[in-house]
């Protein structure tokens, strides 16, 4: 789907809800795929996704009251809410217990806009979108995003993109329940056109690295699929501190897993359990793969790039233990091509999609033969597309 072919059926089904006569406008904000650097973001390490050519559209006009009108096309879902008073606080108090629906994520975007001192009120809203959901696409990233954007526009609300994506994590933190670091949102706010984004997750500062024009990048959907809010993602998280907290004790002066090197870690080896070692290692070796791999993408080296990514998924597999036999076997699939210079899993893992690095002109036959060769051993809805770099959120003109 394209922005242009989603405005029509969004606005037609907008008219359809909430009559004519309101002129909606429409906000858009794109999935991701990382290329590298996974399960870095929470310790404030760097990162390497790219936003991707789907996306998430939000078709909205504001209420003079305090209504949330909002309907989902892909759901087939209407869900009416007051929305509540600002207090203090409102997120992190709002009921306990993990929040996965897709209205969770619309409420929890204005429920974190009041708490950050924004004045918002009632919005007419319709979503659609065409991102694979729970593929480690970051479609609920996306839908946050696409929201927050909708309500800046709406409010007159001025539009920063890092700030919106603190938001965005703290909603996943606070309200949804995961402890995810802000890749997904920063990729879905900042990214530019034909470039992934080098983000420094610390600093938030953030470089553009053009994709080479030979290279395609092709996301691999294994059809099988995961809850983020499933505790595997917030026991991972639970490791790094752990390894913190004794790292900390002989080197205060660490304040992340980022600041640690492998001499630091061996000598707490002791200390630690044996996977929570393992989870270490690997966040600091991927730590620095993102900044290698824009150097190589930037010089054009695509087969040292691929290497890296080949690099990231065994430790990802081996040693952070995100990855999955699915995934395995459709990486495993891609690095056999030819014209493949590189594959691993993205996102959090357990399921959903791989990316592969591929020479442009194979880019058909590359995915023909992964998907037949895939699709001979597992038995599960599997689908490849290339994607397109995209800019990030935006109001559709
Ligand atoms: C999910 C989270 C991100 C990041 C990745 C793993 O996508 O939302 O913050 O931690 O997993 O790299």
């Amino acid at each position: 789907m394209t922005e242009t072919t989603q405005a029509g059926p969004l606005k037609q089904r907008f008219t359809e809800i909430f009559g004519t006569g309101l002129a909606p406008k429409i906000a858009v904000a794109p999935g991701r795929v990382n290329l590298v650097g996974e399960h870095t973001d929470y310790n404030e390490g760097y990162v390497l996704p790219m936003a991707i050519d789907r996306c998430l559209a939000a078709c909205f006009t504001p209420r003079g009251d305090r209504v949330l009108k909002v309907h989902s096309m892909d759901f087939a879902e209407t869900r009416e809410f007051v929305l509540p008073p600002r207090t203090e606080g409102a997120l992190r108090q709002a009921e306990s217990g993990s929040r996965s629906r897709w209205v969770d994520y619309v409420l929890g975007v204005f429920l974190a806009m009041q708490d950050a001192g924004f004045e918002v009120s009632g919005i007419n809203m319709v979503l659609q979108g065409d991102i694979p959901i729970g593929a480690g696409l970051s479609s609920s990233a996306a839908l946050e995003m696409a929201v927050a954007r909708a309500v800046c526009e709406a409010f007159g609300i001025l539009w920063n993109c890092a700030e919106m994506a603190r938001l965005g994590q703290k909603v996943e933190n606070n309200y949804i329940g995961v402890s995810s670091g802000i890749m997904d949102q920063f990729a879905a706010t900042a990214s530019l056109e034909n470039c992934a984004l080098l983000l420094d997750c610390r600093t938030l500062k953030s470089e553009p690295v053009p994709i080479p024009r030979d290279a395609a990048i092709v996301v691999m959907d294994t059809g099988v699929r995961r809850t983020l809010s499933g505790s595997a993602y917030n026991e991972r998280h639970a490791a790094c501190v752990r390894t913190l907290n004794v790292i900390r004790s002989r080197h205060p002066q660490v304040i992340a897993l980022r600041d640690v090197d492998l001499d630091m870690l061996e000598q707490s080896r002791e200390s630690l359990d044996k996977a929570t070692f393992k989870r270490a290692r690997h966040v600091v070796e991927e730590n620095w793969r993102p900044v290698q791999m824009a150097e190589m993408l930037r010089a054009g080296d695509l087969a040292k790039a691929g290497e890296l990514m080949k690099a990231s998924h065994a430790s990802l597999r081996d040693l952070y233990e995100v990855s999955c036999k699915e995934l395995d076997q459709i990486s495993e699939q891609a690095c056999r091509h030819a014209a493949c210079f590189g594959a691993r899993m993205t996102g959090a893992g357990f399921g959903g999609c791989a990316v592969a690095l591929v020479q442009k002109r194979e880019v058909k036959s590359f995915m023909a033969d992964v998907q037949a060769g895939y699709q001979a051993k597992v038995d599960a809805p599997s689908a490849l597309f290339e994607c397109q770099p995209s800019a990030g959120a935006r109001i559709l003109e």
